[in-house]
């Protein structure tokens, strides 16, 4: 090892590229501009085509490379066509991020089955399937790959009422990323999760669900003061994508601000 190290080696994405959903807007747009930040060409993929283009153009004017794509992630044959078309249009496919998802809530007995259903089929189905199509194209091409799924603090420890089918698509999610991880692992493809705490995004404000009763709240602010910033998980995301983490896989790497350790 030298005595000093090119520490921007570490976290460069050229010529790589990256495949994004839920990059539409919040942490999933925060991690298309970190990610093309590094020099990856990025596909931002969404349900929400218009602000998809927003997030794309934005990078772009900005001197980097990306294009957006739009996805039904409760669809297979959206997702299928989803990747298959990001690997034709830029000849690889290096890094799959999962950031999409649906944070409605919902007291238990109020639950339905078509609530459970709605948050599992793009929660936990909807990355099990990307990560499907992604580790065929990955394992083909013989490059290795990096996938970073977003899970929740909520999957290890409930916080907010409310979110019983939420957090148990998140566990879900914890689960795949165990064994996607354990199954791709001899093919060089890493598969981790990042555990979010409590992070101020508009679509975690407009998700439809019961007011939380404030009193019932065990800790609203976290050690560390404050609630998240979509770029605090976007550098977590950097870091499990790039060079420097190479030996980590099958981990889920909590974010929130120090809340589960207090
Ligand atoms: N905000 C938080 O406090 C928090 C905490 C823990 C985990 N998370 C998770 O982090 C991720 C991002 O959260 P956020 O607050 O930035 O969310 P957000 O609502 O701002 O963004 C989610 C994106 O997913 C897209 N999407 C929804 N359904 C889709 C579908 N069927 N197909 C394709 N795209 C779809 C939306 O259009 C949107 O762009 C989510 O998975 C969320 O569950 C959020």
């Amino acid at each position: 090892m030298p005595a000093l190290i090119d520490i921007n080696h570490l976290y460069d994405l050229s010529g790589k590229v990256a495949l994004v959903t839920g990059g539409a807007e919040g942490m999933g747009a925060g991690t298309c501009r970190f990610l093309g930040s590094a020099g990856a060409t990025v596909a931002v993929a969404d349900i929400n085509l218009p602000w998809a283009e927003n997030t794309a153009s934005e990078i772009v004017a900005a001197g980097g490379s990306a294009r957006a794509y739009q996805v039904d992630l409760a669809h297979e044959q959206s997702v299928v066509d989803l990747v298959k078309g990001v690997r034709a249009d830029n000849g690889r496919l290096d890094i799959l991020v999962n950031v999409a998802g649906l944070q409605d809530r919902e007291f238990l007995e109020e639950t339905s089955v078509a609530l459970w259903d709605k948050l599992h089929h793009v929660n936990l189905r909807g990355p099990f399937l990307t990560i499907r199509e992604a580790a065929k194209i990955m394992r083909a091409d013989g490059n290795g790959g990096r996938i970073v799924n977003v899970s929740s603090m909520g999957s290890v420890h409930p916080i907010f009422e409310g979110l019983v089918a939420y957090n148990a698509s998140k566990s879900g999610v914890n689960g795949l990323t165990r064994n996607a991880a354990y199954e791709l692992a001899e093919h060089g493809i890493t598969v981790n999760a990042v555990l979010p705490g409590n992070t101020t995004t508009a679509g975690q404000a407009r998700s439809p669900g019961p007011a939380i009763d404030i009193s019932k709240l065990t800790k609203l602010t976290p050690p560390l003061g404050r609630t998240g910033k979509p770029s605090d998980i976007a550098g977590a995301i950097l870091f499990l994508v790039s060079p420097i983490s190479e030996w980590m896989t099958g981990q889920t790497l909590t974010i929130d601000g120090g809340h589960l350790n207090s």
